[in-house]
């Protein structure tokens, strides 16, 4: 726990609270549920826990409406079991990061009724971006869930929203609302989070005057979307966090690389998530074309590369490889019933779980992922995700990866959203006794990992196959790891080496490597 620079190669779990394990059994999880359960985190094997939003909230888009960032959700528990659980995580060798949403508040914020009660015109309204009663909405904007991000007040002023009606944006040309955030970051720093998740980081900054879109995407800077006045903001969070020796992780969906690593210059944000690499399909080339490009955009500016397979707003790992189609990106739209193949899934769900965490940097590893749950089908009438009404009904949103985990295989008690039939075969339990489970490749794999997560640069192998992915990362010892993976259509044989230490499946009969499969090796 001494290491100032364990963000750098650190494996991160995301407990996505409401859904991780229910301590007083009314069906929502909470902090009981996770302090009963931080040993099976501690024995899974990752470095840090990131808990998205556990803030006071009325829940209408999960928590990301946040009313009030020093009080915990009484569903949840309270402040004080808060600070319990960062120090029974710490005694456990857990990091606690937690979750920062600067770009909106829920509108039962304080800020947002005092600015209704104030009306038009009022300083209270400055906080916020309000405009005058029209007939159309201020510009042409399309909000990140869909449809307009504008709607009307009682009195008819229209006020932003870039998620849903419920998240007024703030903005961030007022001077309190940066120092009410800096202040939130102080007040979870002293509490010992070792660091924080910035919600939606790259959207805060909108340009003035709120222009409408430019005609093409060349034309000019995005009016919300990377503007440049964003650097200075996280310059100065960088200095605060420097005080505290916290971390400053970003949400930033990016498609330019390059732009994307300018946050990561050495005085902005440790580290982003890479949606490049969750985004892909599974294909060699494509995985290969995105483990490059990350590597090289983050090169430059010497900031670690981060790997994420699944998060709470993307479609479940299995589920995703399972599919011919539907990368399950988010904020793309997802449809009902799309056929999948669980089996073919879950092979390659364990052949990428070797891949992402052999590669150089830190990598996330959502709920539930270590138990390969697929994405469940909620019935329409159990969905509270508000991408689904916001499609109109056609996507059926985010609640398919967000059902609660199975711990015991009999059942574990009413849930938010329920539990699909024939789960127990998923129990964390049940596959807690079983070697060939996900759940303990992934412990022996997290295990492994730990012995060379801070080994060299990746270096590619030449392989006759052009489907296989193989690479390798100098030990200080003298010797290599090697992790080679097979995305088919045909076996291949294994690199050269002295020692098979994982294995995501069984190899063939005359030990090559057989098609969706990944191998861990030493040279
Ligand atoms: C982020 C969160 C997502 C949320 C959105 C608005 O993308 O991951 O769950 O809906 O921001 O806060």
């Amino acid at each position: 726990m001494s290491r100032t620079d364990w963000w750098r190669s650190a494996a991160i779990y995301q407990v996505y609270v409401r859904s991780f394990a229910d301590g007083n059994g009314d069906g929502t999880g909470d902090l009981a549920g996770v302090r009963s359960r931080l040993p099976y985190l501690a024995e899974l094997g990752v470095d840090a826990l990131w808990f998205t939003p556990w803030y006071l909230s009325p829940l209408a888009d999960g928590g990301y409406d946040v009313a009030d960032y020093r009080t915990i959700d009484p569903a949840f528990g309270t402040l004080a079991e808060a600070e319990a659980l960062l120090a029974e995580a710490r005694e456990l060798g857990l990091r606690t990061i937690v979750d920062i949403v600067p770009n909106h508040v829920s509108d039962q914020h304080p800020w947002f009724k005092a600015a209704l009660a104030a009306g038009p015109g009022a300083p209270e309204q400055e906080l916020f971006h309000f405009r005058p009663p029209s007939d159309e909405p201020p510009n042409d904007w399309v909000s990140e869930f869909g449809g307009v991000p504008w709607s009307r007040t009682e009195g008819g002023q229209w006020y932003l929203h870039l998620f849903t009606p419920e998240q007024p944006d703030l903005n961030w040309n007022h001077p309190k609302v940066r120092e009410e955030h800096e202040d939130v970051l102080r007040f979870w720093f002293e509490r010992g989070a070792a660091g924080v998740r910035i919600d939606s980081a790259a959207l805060l900054v909108k340009a003035d005057g709120l222009p409408d879109m430019p005609g093409s995407a060349d034309a000019g800077e995005h009016p919300f979307h990377d503007r440049p006045e964003l650097h200075g903001i996280y310059r100065s969070w960088r200095r605060l966090a420097d005080a505290y020796g916290a971390v400053l992780i970003g949400e930033i969906w990016l498609p330019d690389a390059e732009r994307f690593a300018r946050y990561l210059r050495p005085d902005e944000l440790h580290t982003a998530f890479n949606f490049d690499f969750l985004a892909r399909p599974w294909d060699a080339a494509e995985l290969r074309a995105s483990i490059d490009l990350t590597l090289a955009a983050h090169a430059p500016v010497g900031a670690p590369a981060t790997w994420v397979l699944a998060n709470h707003d993307v479609t479940r790992t299995v589920t995703r490889y399972g599919r011919a189609e539907d990368t399950g990106f988010a904020f793309e739209r997802k449809r009902f019933g799309v056929p999948t193949d669980l089996a073919l899934g879950t092979r390659r769900a364990r052949a990428a779980a070797l891949l992402t965490l052999a590669l150089p940097g830190s990598v996330y590893l959502y709920q539930g992922e270590e138990l390969g749950l697929p994405e469940a089908e909620i019935p329409r009438e159990r969905i509270q995700d508000p991408m689904h009404a916001r499609s109109g009904g056609v996507d059926p949103g985010r609640d398919g990866c967000r059902v609660p985990l199975p711990w015991r295989a009999d059942g574990d008690g009413p849930s938010w959203l329920p539990r699909p039939e024939g789960w127990e075969r998923y129990a964390a339990e049940r596959q807690a006794g079983d070697p060939e489970s996900m759940l303990s490749l992934y412990r022996t794999a997290l295990r492994l990992r730990r012995s060379f997560r801070d080994a060299g640069p990746l270096r590619w192998l030449r392989t006759d196959a052009p489907h296989l992915l193989a690479f390798a990362r100098a030990l200080p010892d003298g010797g290599t790891v090697l992790c080679a993976v097979n995305l088919g259509p045909s076996d291949a044989a294994l690199p050269a080496h002295s020692e098979l230490l994982l294995a995501s499946g069984p190899l063939t009969p005359s030990g090559a490597l057989p098609q969706d499969t990944a191998v861990w090796l030493r040279a």
